[in-house]
């Protein structure tokens, strides 16, 4: 294992059966020299920086039904809330006071949000703070929007694109189509975003040929920043009695794709820092190198419960900066508030 280890690093490829042949056969000592290695990789690209992005969840509508999702339209136990453009600016000013200079507006796919209403929210924030990246993560809309909202001064926008196996997309993703989905990746990429895709572990069938098909689409793709966490049940939807992914998988996964895209921006996410109170730590150390504290006004916070057990959502809210910053300096990295744009953007 160690030889294909090797190999990984030094080619940042490998063939979807060297992939798979690593998967099945993680020992502890295997593990341990994947991490580093891929921990080595983001020293050398991105140093011991750790970028920080502000993550303003604004509105807990969705119009799809994903069977993993706690805002899934049918789960009539969430309690909805939408915040106005004001609410959205003020979480933006609170986050520039504290030096945030990327704010991720992520939301469900919430037809109030008209067309008009992105281009001006995402224009007021460009127009007043000056030298800030405004990411997107909204889900699935036409060629024709995405350019609107790109042309408003959108830079980054997230879209996982959730398992690159269709047969689990389908069963997971009730009147979703797949090819839209990627299809809508493709269209980011066109127009010029900085784009995001990722996927989540530990769904139900969920197979390590399902994650080879995973990291050799990324592989092809090659997205700027690749979001992936562990799947949480749910307790209102119908996977809620299903295992959660684990801190273990998710982190020798972050691995492979530091490796296989050294210059991706990865984020340890919210999730992995759920379902282990030092999953996120765990993380950065396997070679990630993003994280994203919550910037959403804190009476809110719980409403945007995708799964259960969610950190950041309670009284310890409010500090979360605090505690995410030496979280950082205590696992040895260092933490970056500038936009932190992909290493092929920056210095330009
Ligand atoms: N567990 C973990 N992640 C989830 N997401 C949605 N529901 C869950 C869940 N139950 C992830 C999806 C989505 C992102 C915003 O959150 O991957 O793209
Ligand atoms: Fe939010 Fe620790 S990062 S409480």
């Amino acid at each position: 294992m160690k030889r294909l280890i090797d190999k990984l690093y030094d080619s940042n490829n490998l063939s979807s059966d060297e992939l798979l042949l690593l998967l099945n056969n993680m020992d502890e000592e295997s593990k341990k020299y994947l991490h580093m290695k891929a921990n080595e990789t983001r020293l050398h690209i991105y140093n011991d920086k750790v970028y920080m992005r502000g993550l303003i969840e604004f509105t807990n509508y969705c119009k799809n039904n994903c069977r993993y999702c706690g805002i899934r339209r049918d789960n009539k136990n969430a309690s909805r809330y939408r915040l106005s453009k004001e609410e959205i600016l003020d979480c933006c000013k609170e986050g520039y006071r504290l030096g945030y200079r990327t704010y991720v507006l992520q939301g469900g796919e919430d037809a109030y949000y008209t067309d008009d209403k992105i281009v001006d929210i995402v224009s007021s924030i460009k127009a007043s703070f000056e030298d800030v990246a405004v990411t997107l993560s909204i889900g699935e809309k036409s060629y024709e929007s995405y350019k609107k909202y790109f042309d408003a001064g959108a830079d980054r926008y997230l879209l996982r694109h959730e398992t690159n196996s269709r047969e689990l997309y389908d069963s997971l993703h009730p009147d979703m189509s797949y090819d839209n989905r990627i299809k809508c990746l493709h269209d980011l990429k066109d127009i010029g975003y900085q784009i995001g895709a990722g996927f989540m572990i530990g769904l139900p069938n969920q197979t390590n040929e399902d994650f080879v098909r995973d990291l050799t689409f990324l592989k092809k793709l090659q997205p700027h920043m690749v979001g992936i966490g562990p799947f949480i049940p749910q307790s209102d939807t119908p996977l809620a009695d299903e295992k959660a992914g684990t801190v273990e998988k998710t982190c020798i996964l972050l691995s492979f794709i530091r490796l296989l895209l050294p210059e991706v921006l990865l984020p340890a996410t919210t999730a992995l820092g759920s379902i282990n109170n030092k999953g996120r730590e765990q993380g950065l150390k396997a070679g990630a190198n993003v994280v994203m504290p919550n910037l959403s006004p804190t009476s809110v916070r719980d409403k945007y419960a995708l799964y259960d057990g969610k950190i950041c959502t309670g009284d310890e809210a409010a500090q979360c900066r605090n505690c995410i910053e030496n979280r950082i300096k205590m696992a040895g990295y260092e933490v970056d508030m500038s936009r932190g744009d992909h290493i092929s953007l920056q210095n330009k």
